[in-house]
């Protein structure tokens, strides 16, 4: 940490608020005026409490006499963060928080009540901790979860959100290896400490691109791809452009962003594989047609929350509808850009049915030109039982926690007869 811990501190108050208040992702703050370094920390910090949010108030809730008001119970959750989860110096931690309580109007009569319950949890919050359930997700998402997955699952998925994610890299080839990395039975090879991407080696030289292990495996349900023409739907920022392309296919990879699109671009570039790119909307755009289509659609990235602890607290059951509304006219869209015969693999990294399973089952209702290609996950390196009921694989984070875990993914090949 940098001499001072209270501007990381401080930007990390900040981001709670934009996120629980102003519903802004993580993603798309920054934190202007801070140090590579205090950035970097800010984030973490606002991170590590969004994903033990529920831990740290049941924490919390023995040391208040009354509930205090949300500026104040941040500054609370924060402190208690650093000091449960993170290990920091319990008189650096008070004292900031004790600061940035009085810094502001509507906190400032709270300072005391922070000094002295953050001392207490300082004292004897550990055991509460240990003692405390796991983060629940909000209702809004645990209902659906809760009607399709059964409840041991459900709080499987929930504990595998808290555990978090190492990293996934794809290799470019088969040779490609990085030093202290687990090669998982997919293939992907994983690192359990959070390197600084950049500094990997093979990174200048593009051996591998960041890609989660579940990510990695809608492309490979469409087998050998060496000389076909190949869409790329919804590419940015090019995980799967990069699959393909270094597979040998030929492909043209689209998104509707433009900001986006330069991320294939600098991805392709730095791993020297080729693609046509194509800045333009799925449902509008005319090319084709096409031996084989990858559509990973937009989703809720409800199967990314272990990387995205922020998620639950912005996304909306309105958004996810509009969602699933998209995506039903994406496949209808890709299916019209398919040869007679070709065949598209379906994928969300989506926890919810109606983003995966049910939006197959209705896609195969819709059209009687289109049938589902079973997958055996075997042949993938996976376990037999990532098959869904009807020929698709599902995935959630808890699958193979022991070894980190992966992505909620729902993926399925289908072809047009
Ligand atoms: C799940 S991400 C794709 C991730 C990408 N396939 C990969 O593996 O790196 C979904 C993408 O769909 C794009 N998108 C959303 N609406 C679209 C539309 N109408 N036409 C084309 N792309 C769209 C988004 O810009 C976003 O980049």
């Amino acid at each position: 940490m940098t001499a001072s811990g209270l501007p990381p501190r401080r930007a990390a108050l900040s981001a709670l608020y934009a996120v629980l208040w102003e519903k802004q992702m993580l993603s798309e703050l920054s934190f202007d005026g801070l140090s590579g370094e205090d950035a970097a920390r800010a984030g973490r910090l606002t991170a590590g409490v969004l994903r033990h949010m529920g831990r740290l108030d049941q924490v919390l809730r023995p040391y208040l006499a009354r509930r205090p008001n949300m500026a104040a119970q941040n500054i609370l959750r924060l402190g208690a963060y650093e000091l449960l989860v993170d290990g920091a110096s319990a008189h650096g931690v008070v004292n900031d928080c004790v600061e940035l309580a009085k810094a502001r109007k509507e906190t400032g009569r709270a300072a005391g009540m922070v000094n002295a319950v953050l001392r207490r949890v300082a004292e004897t919050g550990a055991e509460p901790w240990a003692a405390s359930a796991p983060q629940r997700l909000p209702n809004w998402l645990r209902k659906p979860l809760g009607k399709f997955y059964s409840h041991d699952t459900l709080l499987a998925i929930e504990a595998a959100h808290e555990a978090g994610a190492p990293l996934d890299l794809t290799p470019a080839h088969l040779a490609v290896t990085v030093e202290g990395a687990d090669v998982l039975p997919t293939g992907s090879l994983r690192l359990h400490d959070r390197p600084q991407i950049t500094r990997l080696p093979g990174y200048e030289t593009g051996d591998w691109w960041v890609q989660d292990a579940a990510a990695a495996l809608p492309v490979r349900l469409l087998g050998d791809v060496a000389g076909l023409r190949v869409l790329d739907l919804c590419a940015a920022p090019g995980g799967k452009t990069l699959q393909l392309a270094a597979a040998g296919a030929e492909v043209t990879a689209l998104d509707i962003s433009g900001a986006r699109m330069a991320r294939v671009t600098e991805n392709l570039a730095r791993t020297g594989l080729t693609a046509q790119t194509v800045t333009a909307d799925a449902l509008t755009w005319n090319g084709g047609p096409f031996d084989a289509i990858v559509l990973d659609a937009p989703c809720s990235a409800t199967g990314t929350i272990r990387r995205h602890p922020d998620l639950p607290f912005v996304k909306s059951p309105g958004e996810v509808e509009t969602l699933t509304r998209l995506q039903m006219q994406m496949i209808d869209r890709a299916r019209e850009l398919l040869i007679q015969g070709g065949r598209m693999v379906y994928c969300t990294c989506s926890l919810l049915p109606n983003e995966g399973e049910n939006q197959i089952k209705a896609a195969l209702g819709r059209h009687a030109d289109l049938t589902i290609i079973p997958v055996d996950p075997t042949t993938l390196g996976g376990d037999a039982d990532w098959a869904s009921p009807e020929g698709g694989l599902r995935l959630r984070p808890d699958i193979w926690a022991d070894r980190g875990g992966m992505d909620g993914f729902y993926m399925a090949l289908l072809q047009r007869r």
